[in-house]
């Protein structure tokens, strides 16, 4: 995934995070996944851990747990970002934050510095995490189902994980984190719908996320429309979403 895009959606938006947040409805049949996460990570914060937060983007969620630990490290690749981050963390409720721009991939920790890390919708570099994590460590994450607005991904022909759908994504990282030494402590896959209020809201979204990086507003009006025309329901335009959430301890 591309540094510019987040750099460019910052831009664009003031962070990725603080951006605009379209005008939505959710439901969530089985549980709210972002809920989940933050239960199952405030459940394992304490004030004497030290925890990291990879991929922190603009850090609104980093200075939000960061009063629940003894110290948080945000790490992000996205310069635009971490600027907005910075510029939210100056007052002293903040004073326990530090962000760097750092590479998730090969970060400057020494080994077990942590006691736990997180990921929020964040890269995937297992092994590093495994690397600056202590024994008995926790590494909590949520992240995109392998069926995360698949209708949409099949009208447009491209998409964030474009015909990877029929391969549990859930499952294929455990499979990683366990040969790397992690123990599953909790894995659940969330399936759950929003409904968008107009073509415009829906329009809006896609400028922010990565679903396709490349989303364009005037290019891709057709591929929009149609997928409107086929989603409507008495709800507003509806989108299939799926999350995971994974907390897995350190063992060794
Ligand atoms: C989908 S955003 C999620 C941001 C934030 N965690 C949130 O939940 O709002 C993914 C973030 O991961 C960052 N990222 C991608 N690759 C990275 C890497 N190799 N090292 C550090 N950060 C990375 C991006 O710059 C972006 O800010």
């Amino acid at each position: 995934m591309g540094i510019e895009f987040y750099d460019k959606v910052a831009k664009k938006f003031g962070g990725y995070g603080y951006s605009a947040s379209p005008r939505h409805k959710s439901e969530y049949p089985a549980g709210e996944p972002e809920k989940v996460f933050k239960k199952k990570l405030l459940g394992l914060s304490s004030k004497n851990k030290i925890a990291i937060d990879i991929g922190c983007a603009d850090g609104k969620f980093t200075l939000s747990i960061a009063p629940s630990f003894q110290k948080v490290y945000g790490i992000d690749t996205s310069k635009v970002n971490l600027d907005v981050a910075k510029s939210h963390s100056k007052d002293e409720r903040s004073k326990n934050v530090e962000f760097s721009l750092q590479d998730a991939s090969q970060a400057s920790f020494e080994n077990s510095f942590f006691d736990l890390a997180y990921c929020r919708r964040g890269p995937s570099y297992y092994k590093e995490y495994y690397r600056f994590l202590k024994s008995k460590g926790h590494y909590l994450e949520i992240g995109i189902g392998e069926k995360d607005t698949v209708e949409l991904k099949k009208i447009f022909g491209r998409g964030q994980g474009f015909g990877k759908w029929d391969k549990s994504t859930l499952d294929e990282n455990l499979k990683t984190l366990q040969s790397l030494g992690f123990k599953v402590i909790f894995a659940e896959n969330y399936h759950y719908f929003e409904y968008y209020p107009s073509y415009e809201e829906l329009d809006l979204f896609l400028q922010g996320v990565p679903i396709f990086e490349d989303f364009d507003s005037e290019k891709d009006r057709g591929s929009l429309q149609k997928y409107v025309k086929k989603f409507s329901t008495d709800k507003g335009i509806q989108l299939s979403r799926h999350r995971l959430v994974m907390v897995m301890q350190k063992v060794g």
